[in-house]
């Protein structure tokens, strides 16, 4: 059955451009020093991990010296958060979001275990955090703000501009300034970002969601913050992230940076153009389905949706016979029980929540694929229903 191959889960990763393949390829076996060797094979190494550094901070509005090269997204956001809070003395309070990715949500669960206060604010039915609840949240011992800037299972985009331009006011009247920490894995070379527009502290990135290569992260650090490392080894990174520098994955990071960052608008419209052919084509032909976090604040490329009276996995395992792959939402809560935390917080029904698939497009797509997927979904979802025992 398996004839085609269609691959709808770009938030969970992507394929990487060939031109990254193919600038990575000699940073392996021809340029292969250590950037921390003193000899030539070192020098070289060094110059173009500054320049990846240089490309990459450029296009972010940074300064080079503000990017810190780690393994991949989850890593930036804990050297940020955990970076920020081992800065202080003492413990206190945190605020995030109740919608946050594992890496961030797992992580303040783990703080709260070790003294710290966490409130979790509540998002609209569109995914959105409210400002005043925000504004209301804040405490006098409160140490660090982390909102994602987009939701990984829904698209939801935070208002994250307007809750750092508060955040300034309300620093001013303080003796101890909040940080803010946004993980921006979803947006990161699908939106034009400026971290000086966005006004944020830190800013967590990961290369295999824009066609770079896994195992590379970034984070974006403002001169002047406070955080100390939270692994202890050689100086690289300025210490805030010891190890040796993973170099062809550094240059793969900054060419599928560049390429991403080039022609956006167009490449978003066209990915906007399949979500919203595909959203149309199943409320024209499935009864009975509900679009999760359908705002117009969300990230072009997400379509999150319920199909009443089926399972998810179910779904997800025919439409995989057919050649198709889409998640039941957060890769990385595959294989984990219950219901999204993300879909609880937009109060989805549980019974609901069960029959939730997110469909996410990258560059890659055609409308073809979309047209063939519609051929298959409302045929399976009718027969999963026939068997469901919900
Ligand atoms: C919003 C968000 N943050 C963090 C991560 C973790 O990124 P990585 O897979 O690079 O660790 C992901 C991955 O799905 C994500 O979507």
């Amino acid at each position: 059955m398996l004839q085609k191959k269609i691959y709808l889960d770009n938030s969970a990763t992507t394929a990487v451009y060939p031109e990254v393949i193919d600038v990575m390829q000699k940073y392996f076996s021809k340029i292969y020093g250590n950037a921390s060797s003193l000899h030539n094979f070192g020098k070289q190494a060094k110059i173009v991990l500054n320049n990846a550094r240089d490309i990459i901070a450029s296009k972010l509005n940074a300064d080079p010296e503000e990017i810190f090269f780690t393994s991949c997204g989850t890593e930036s956001d804990n050297i940020a958060i955990s970076g920020i809070l081992n800065a202080y003395k003492q413990r206190g309070h945190i605020i995030t979001s109740s919608i946050e990715h594992h890496a961030v949500f797992y992580l303040c669960k783990h703080l709260e275990k070790n003294g710290y206060r966490v409130t979790y604010l509540g998002v609209n039915k569109d995914g959105i955090v409210s400002i005043e609840d925000f504004k209301k949240s804040v405490k006098d011992d409160t140490l660090l703000v982390t909102i994602m800037h987009a939701n990984n299972e829904i698209g939801a985009i935070q208002p994250i501009e307007t809750i750092a331009n508060e955040l300034r006011k309300i620093n001013k009247t303080r003796k101890n300034k909040i940080y803010f920490h946004t993980d921006a894995v979803q947006t990161i070379g699908k939106l034009q970002l400026d971290v000086k527009k966005l006004n944020v502290d830190l800013l967590a990135m990961s290369a295999h969601k824009f066609n770079g290569p896994k195992g590379i992260g970034g984070l974006y650090v403002k001169k002047g913050t406070h955080i100390s490392p939270i692994t202890f080894g050689g100086h690289q990174e300025n210490g805030l992230r010891p190890g040796t520098e993973n170099i062809p994955a550094i240059i793969g990071f900054a060419k599928a940076f560049e390429i991403s960052n080039t022609k956006i608008e167009e490449k978003n419209r066209h990915i906007f153009n399949l979500k919203e052919k595909l959203k149309k084509g199943i409320l024209d032909t499935i009864p009975n389905i509900i679009i999760n976090g359908s705002g117009n604040k969300s990230v072009s490329n997400i379509l999150n949706v319920s199909f009443s009276c089926v399972e998810a996995e179910a779904l997800l395992f025919m439409l995989d016979r057919h050649g198709i792959a889409v998640s039941t939402g957060s890769a990385c809560a595959s294989g984990s029980s219950g219901p999204s935390h993300v879909l609880s917080a937009l109060h989805v029904d549980p019974i609901i929540a069960r029959g939730a698939i997110r469909f996410s497009f990258g560059c890659y797509n055609t409308e073809t694929e979309v047209d063939y997927v519609l051929t298959i979904l409302p045929d399976v979802i009718k027969k999963l229903r026939l068997i469901s025992p919900i």
